[in-house]
């Protein structure tokens, strides 16, 4: 097994301990439905189906990418993809760098799009793949579109994982250029990408920085709690970025 393999394997087994999850609130506290006593219409007029990046989608919900690039990764993600397809969800796959460096992996990734063939399928790269690390190159437009190709992707994330590759022994950290480098990502992408942060938040001013590179969406938390940004940022979740 790879270190890359090794890794992805470990996240999985991390996220099934106990004691992995966030302490911090994800501020569902926050979100209050007022009843409506006299509601003035009948169960089957409510539509909850919405546009997702140029699809109408049934539920406004998605799978977030989590995995692919270990040999288990296959079954997880074959047991999202068939929930996904028929429930109509969005669905992502977890960072495709394994497979890309490693193409006997593919299937960890495509069995996704195999399971759910109607299904909004969203790729993943990392953004610290984006930028030289020392001695390793950038991804270039080849390996851009390939992880596109590799799963039929409708659209593609860059997760935006800043404080794991810190907090990760073998973290990739040189993370200067980024702006740009997802800018020129947007540019090579057959597909929209989108801006995904992998728990940490985001604030609304690094929203602002990235609608600017043209992602065509974001995914994230907001990182701090007044209500302002909170809404703002849910906003920027549900809705394309304008810019
Ligand atoms: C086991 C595990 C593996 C993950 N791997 C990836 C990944 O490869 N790529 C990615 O973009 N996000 C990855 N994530 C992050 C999730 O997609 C999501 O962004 C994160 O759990 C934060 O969700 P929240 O902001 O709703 O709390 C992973 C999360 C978990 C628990």
């Amino acid at each position: 097994m790879s270190g890359i393999e090794s890794r992805k394997s470990q996240h999985v087994e991390l996220a099934m301990s106990a004691g992995s999850e966030s302490s911090r609130s994800a501020l569902w506290e926050d979100v209050v439905l007022p009843p409506v006593a006299i509601p003035e219409m009948a169960l089957s007029d409510i539509d909850v189906s919405t546009e997702f990046l140029g699809r109408r989608m049934p539920t406004p919900l998605l799978i977030s990418g989590m995995t692919g690039g270990f040999d288990e990764a296959l079954e997880i993600n074959r047991n999202l993809a068939a929930a996904a397809e028929e429930l109509g969800l969005a669905i992502g796959t977890g960072s495709q760098r394994a497979a890309l460096a490693n193409p006997a992996l593919e299937a960890t990734y495509s069995v996704v799009r195999d399971h759910a063939p109607g299904a909004y399928v969203i790729g993943n790269i990392g953004m610290s793949q984006l930028v030289a690390q020392g001695s390793e190159a950038p991804f270039d437009e080849t390996q851009i579109e390939r992880a596109v190709e590799m799963i039929g992707a409708d659209a593609l994330a860059v997760h935006l994982n800043a404080v794991e590759e810190l907090i990760q022994t073998e973290g990739d950290r040189d993370m200067a250029g980024l702006h740009d480098a997802i800018a020129t990502c947007v540019g090579w992408s057959p597909v929209p990408v989108v801006a995904k942060e992998t728990g940490a938040g985001m604030t609304s001013e690094t929203a602002t920085r990235l609608a600017a590179t043209g992602v065509a969406g974001f995914r994230a938390r907001p990182a701090l709690r007044p209500r302002l940004l909170i809404n703002w940022t849910v906003r920027c979740v549900c809705a394309p970025a304008s810019g």
